[in-house]
């Protein structure tokens, strides 16, 4: 049998987050974890875990396809378990992951512009996808292809640019207790 988690707004055993790169996944993650006593499961952790090397060596020693398999083995494992999870920006390009987030709802997007989030993400070394070219351009362009996907993935959508994170959870949980109601 399935465990059910109780909260204040009821049982609740598992929110999906879903977005670009630097939307807050994690840290919205996190908080919506303390608040659901639920467990934080974070997708690019379990996976730098698995693999013992972070995710620029993935990428560099054994190709993005070769991440993509462990992100998907890692997301089919994770929709197991009541847990909040956070998902890799990636996530909703390959269709067996997009089968599961529709089969395992709530998904939560954390939408924002590129340029929200290149202002927040520019320089970071542990994004390979931004390694190379200009920030912007290259989320602009991730947008464009992904944008799509996370919407026809999503159960909600959040503004997040904004949204105070505090106010992103309060939405999450209205969204949530909603659910509910007969
Ligand atoms: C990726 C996003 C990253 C990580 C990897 C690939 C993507 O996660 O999974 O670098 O394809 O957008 P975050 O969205 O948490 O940065």
């Amino acid at each position: 049998m399935e465990q059910i988690h109780n909260s204040p707004v009821g049982p609740v055993q598992r929110v999906i987050l879903i977005g670009l790169m630097g939307a807050g996944k994690s840290s919205i993650g996190r908080r919506l974890s303390k608040e659901l006593d639920l467990p934080l499961i974070d997708l690019d952790d379990v996976i730098v875990e698995k693999a013992g090397m972070s995710i620029p060596e993935i990428f560099e020693q054994q190709g993005e396809a070769a991440f993509r398999r462990m992100e998907s083995e890692t997301l089919r494992e994770a929709v197991e378990q009541p847990a909040i999870i956070a998902t890799g920006g990636g996530i909703v390009m390959a269709e067996e992951n997009r089968a599961l987030l529709k089969q395992h709802p709530p998904v939560v997007w954390l939408q924002a512009s590129p340029e929200f989030l290149a202002a927040r993400i520019d320089g970071d070394s542990n994004r390979p996808l931004i390694a190379v070219g200009n920030t912007l351009n290259r989320l602009k362009s991730l947008a464009e292809l992904r944008y799509p996907l996370y919407e026809a993935c999503a159960d909600l959508v959040v503004p997040r640019e904004f949204l105070k994170k505090k106010e992103v959870v309060q939405i999450i949980l209205r969204f949530l207790a909603s659910r509910k109601q007969p």
